[in-house]
C-alpha cells in the first residue's frame, strides 16, 4: 500500500497527483480544484462518467462562501450548524470554478469534512479538494485505507486516517425556490436540518427530493461484488431459496445474512464494511431484511443505500 502524509500529500495535490483522503463519511479520491490534470485524473482513475458532478471539500465556511456565486443566509445557518460535518451544500458556482468539477451545472456542491488530517490538508491549500468517494464508479464506497488500495492499488496514494466514523455519505442538500431539498439522505436528516432552520427563525421547509442530476440517484449505485438480496422478515433459506435463484437466474451455495445493527449509527458505520468483508469471505450471496425500523427518518440513509446496492428484492 502506498501510504503518504498530509506534507506530501499537499505536494502531490499540487503537482496534479490524486490522493485518497480520509473524512467521516467514506474516504475520497481527492484532486486540486486548481489543477485540471488533477481532476481529470480522478474521473479517469475511478472511470466516472463526466456526467456525474464532484463535491468540493473545504476547510470552512469562507473557503466556501469564496467559490460560490450566491451564498446564502440559509447556506450560512446549515453550514455554521454541521461544519465540519456529514452535510454537503449546493449552491450557484462561482466564476473561477472548473466546468469539470460541476459537469457543466451552474451549481457547485461544497463540504467541510470532519477529519483532522484532511482538515490540515484543506487548511494547507488554496481553494478546495475535489473529491467523489474512492471506488470504481457504481461500486461500493471504502470506510478504510485497505479498502481503498482494494480498490486501486498503487495506483493512488492512500493519507490513512483510519476508519470512517459515519460510513455511508454525506447528506446532499440544495435550495430551490426557497425550500431546502435533500438529494441524497445521510446521517443528518430534514428534520435535524428543519430543527436549526425553526431555532432560527427561518420559515423554510425541508423535502427529501429526487435530483436528475445526482447520480447517487441512478438506479444501480453502491453496488458489491457479490448479489445482494433483500428479503422480508419471513424469509428463510431452506424454504425459500427457490425464490432468490429464480429472481437471480442463477444457483447459490453459500449465502450470508447481513443481521443489520439496532442502532442506525452502528449499521451505517458497518455497511460498507460488512457487505466487502461478505464476498471476500467467499460467500456468493448477501441477503438481508426489510425491516419495519427502514420507515425511521435516522435509517433513511442506510436504506437508500441497500436499496441501491441491491441485485433485486424479494418483499410480500
Ligand atoms: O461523504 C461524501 O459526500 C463523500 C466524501 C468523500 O466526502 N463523497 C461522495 O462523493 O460521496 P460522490 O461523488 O460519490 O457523491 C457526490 C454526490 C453525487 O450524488 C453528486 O451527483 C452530488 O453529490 N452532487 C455533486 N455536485 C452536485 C450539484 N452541483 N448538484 C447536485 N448534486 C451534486
Ligand atoms: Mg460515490
Amino acid at each position: 500500500m502506498k501510504k503518504t502524509d498530509v506534507h506530501e500529500a499537499r505536494h502531490l495535490l499540487l503537482s496534479g497527483g490524486v490522493v485518497a483522503i480520509p473524512t467521516e463519511t467514506v474516504y475520497g479520491l481527492g484532486g486540486w480544484i486548481g489543477s485540471p490534470e488533477g481532476l481529470q485524473k480522478i474521473f479517469a482513475v475511478k472511470e466516472r462518467p463526466f456526467f456525474d458532478p464532484l463535491i468540493v471539500h473545504v476547510a470552512g465556511i469562507s473557503e466556501a462562501r469564496a467559490l460560490t456565486s450566491n451564498w446564502t443566509e440559509i447556506h450560512e445557518a446549515l453550514a455554521r450548524a454541521f461544519w465540519p460535518g456529514p452535510l454537503t451544500l449546493i449552491a450557484d458556482r462561482g466564476e473561477e470554478i472548473d466546468p469539470l468539477i460541476t459537469s457543466g451545472l451552474s451549481s457547485v456542491g461544497l463540504r467541510c469534512p470532519d477529519h483532522p488530517l484532511t482538515l490540515e490538508l484543506l487548511r494547507s491549500l488554496k481553494g478546495g479538494v475535489a473529491a467523489p468517494s474512492a471506488n470504481k464508479f457504481g461500486k461500493t464506497s471504502p470506510t478504510t485505507a485497505l479498502h481503498v488500495f482494494q480498490e486501486f492499488g498503487d495506483e493512488v496514494p492512500i493519507l490513512d486516517g483510519g476508519p470512517c466514523e459515519v460510513g455511508i455519505e454525506s447528506t446532499v442538500a440544495g435550495i430551490r425556490d426557497g425550500v431546502v431539498e435533500i438529494y441524497r439522505p445521510g446521517k443528518f436528516t430534514a428534520a435535524d436540518l428543519k430543527e436549526v432552520l425553526d431555532s432560527q427563525g427561518f420559515e423554510t421547509d425541508v423535502r427529501y427530493a429526487e435530483s436528475p442530476v445526482a447520480p447517487g440517484q441512478l438506479k444501480h449505485h453502491y453496488m458489491p461484488k457479490i448479489p445482494l438480496v433483500i428479503v422480508g422478515e419471513a424469509f428463510q433459506w431452506e424454504k425459500d431459496r427457490g425464490e432468490v435463484e429464480k429472481l437471480l437466474g442463477q444457483r447459490f451455495e453459500s449465502p450470508v445474512l447481513w443481521q443489520q445493527p439496532q442502532k442506525a449509527e452502528i449499521a451505517s458505520r458497518e455497511l460498507y464494511e460488512s457487505l466487502r468483508s461478505f464476498d471476500q469471505q467467499g460467500f456468493d450471496l448477501i441477503l438481508t431484511k426489510k425491516l419495519p425500523r427502514h420507515s425511521e427518518e435516522d435509517w433513511r440513509g442506510i436504506w437508500n443505500r441497500l436499496d441501491k446496492a441491491k441485485s433485486g428484492s424479494l418483499l410480500k
